[in-house]
């Protein structure tokens, strides 16, 4: 990794000039060994950053032998699929297994006859935390339209709630009430209640929030929504599997799950720390009945009778065993250890933070460090460019301008915290020498984070994604 504090030109198109460009299908079949090796040179390049602990978030899990066992289970069951539950009914024990499993661990075990049961907690795999947040947007849309008639559906969120849930808004014609946290960053109760009307299907809290990591006030906020029977969504996609255990280690968590009466859904991310690989999640409903409002059935089609149970029609098996497989080998044994370990690096780095007098700590949170700076003439941004010319890659947040660091496994290993606070520190004394340095994504992050039309700033993100499948 480079200690050149001058902040790197961006580009995610840095492959393009080293290796073949595929505009049509080749004419006949590259060798397998061809293939295989320009795969495996782009990933090496990259994997110096993730593995080593650079980056916030994006790699959960803590060494190669244990991404070596996701890549067997997946082999084993690479050509899988869960539509198909006549040809794999494994698939059917991974996902009935997987969602129990996270079913007990989320408080669902005094509901019913418990999880996996036809009256406990249940859920259904999907492919990431935005489908499980979709999925469950959804469903109470639909839910509440049959049973209470509302045709012009509302959901009251704190602004800090994840964008998956503008998104459920956008795809599913729901209309989105941004409500602003309180000044400690949670969700503010009093103005979550007085959003709610006549038609609010669904009342959501993060444990915790993406953006600065401080867990909602979800006993609170689930009350409003049992006292006035809509949903309560609490949205545990980043804490799911780490809060159950930061709880036994002693930690202070308030009460997110289903031992709350009023949380009708949760959403957590397997594929975050639960150490699956990418691809999977989970979403819970307290009663079978919401449940049904989810699945798809046709009865009519030519094509035989069709159902499915999350927005996919095909679906990856492999994924499935492979957060089958993760989750039944590490066990309550493996999470309690690794919420141990990165607690206790999260901790190392915010008492690091506190030290730094131009920076401000967001809160107190436990794993997800927020941080912005207290001196007008430090542009934060451009921290984050001297530290990404330093190969870490954090994450820039908007209103405030802000950092963040989601510490993962990767940054429990020797050494890293230390590097991390020592960056941290070269960048500010780098930023405050250099005031006039130029160059790296400050300008372009202080722009859209100040500029009024957001028109202007969406377009931008379209040219982006345009860029992303641009070939020349
Ligand atoms: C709190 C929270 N909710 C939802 C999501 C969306 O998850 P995914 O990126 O898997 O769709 C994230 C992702 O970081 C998150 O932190």
């Amino acid at each position: 990794m480079t200690d050149h504090p001058v902040p790197p030109e961006p580009t995610i198109k840095q492959f393009r000039e080293r290796y073949e460009t595929y505009a049509q299908l080749p004419p006949t079949g590259v060798p397998r060994e061809e293939v295989l090796r320009v795969m495996r040179e782009m990933a090496a390049e990259e994997q110096a950053r993730w593995a080593e602990g650079y980056a916030s978030g994006c790699v959960y899990n803590r060494d190669q032998d244990h991404i070596d066992f996701l890549i067997e289970a997946y082999a084993i069951n690479s050509q899988s699929n869960p539509l198909h539950t006549d040809v794999w009914p494994s698939a059917v024990k991974y996902e009935s297994e997987i969602v129990a499993m996270t079913a007990s661990m989320l408080g669902g075990g005094h509901i019913g006859g418990g999880p996996g049961s036809p009256d406990g907690v249940c859920g259904t795999v999907s492919s990431g935390g935005s489908e499980s947040i979709q999925l469950a947007m959804k469903t109470y849309r639909d839910y509440f339209r049959a049973t209470k008639g509302i045709t012009k559906p509302q959901m009251v969120v704190p602004e800090t709630a994840h964008a998956a849930f503008d998104k459920s808004a956008q795809y599913f014609g729901i209309e989105i009430v941004h409500v602003p946290v309180g000044p400690d960053w949670r969700a503010d109760v009093d103005a979550m209640a007085d959003a709610v009307t006549d038609d609010t299907v669904v009342i959501v809290g993060s444990a915790p929030p993406f953006p600065h990591g401080i867990v909602d006030p979800i006993e609170e906020l689930s009350e409003i929504a049992r006292e006035r029977g809509i949903g309560f969504h609490t949205d545990a996609c980043l804490g799911g599997f780490v809060l159950p255990w930061a709880e036994k280690l002693g930690y202070d968590v308030p009460p997110f799950d289903f031992r709350l009466p009023g949380v009708t859904s949760i959403s957590a991310d397997t594929h975050k720390f639960g150490y699956a690989a990418k691809g999977t999640s989970v979403v819970l409903y307290r009663s079978q009945e919401l449940r049904h409002y989810q699945y798809f059935t046709m009865t009519d089609w030519p094509g035989g009778l069709y159902c499915s149970p999350s927005f996919a029609g095909s679906r990856p098996g492999g994924l499935s065993a492979a957060c089958w497989a993760a989750m039944v080998s590490i066990g309550e044994e493996g999470y309690l250890e690794a919420t141990r370990r990165i607690l206790e690096t999260a901790s190392t780095i915010k008492a690091g933070i506190e030290e730094m007098p131009e920076l401000r700590l967001y809160g107190d949170p436990l794993f997800v460090i927020a941080f912005d700076s207290t001196d007008p003439a430090l542009d934060i941004y451009r921290v984050n460019d001297a530290m990404t010319a330093r190969g870490w890659a954090l994450n820039p947040l908007h209103r405030p301008a802000a950092l963040h660091l989601c510490v993962t496994q990767r940054h429990t290993q020797p050494g890293v915290a230390e590097r991390f606070l020592g960056d941290l520190r070269a960048a500010i004394d780098w930023v405050r020498e250099n005031p006039s340095s130029e160059g790296g994504m400050a300008p372009i992050y202080g722009m859209a984070n100040t500029v009024p039309e957001r028109g202007l700033v969406a377009e931008a993100m379209l040219d982006f994604m345009d860029g992303w499948y641009r070939l020349r």
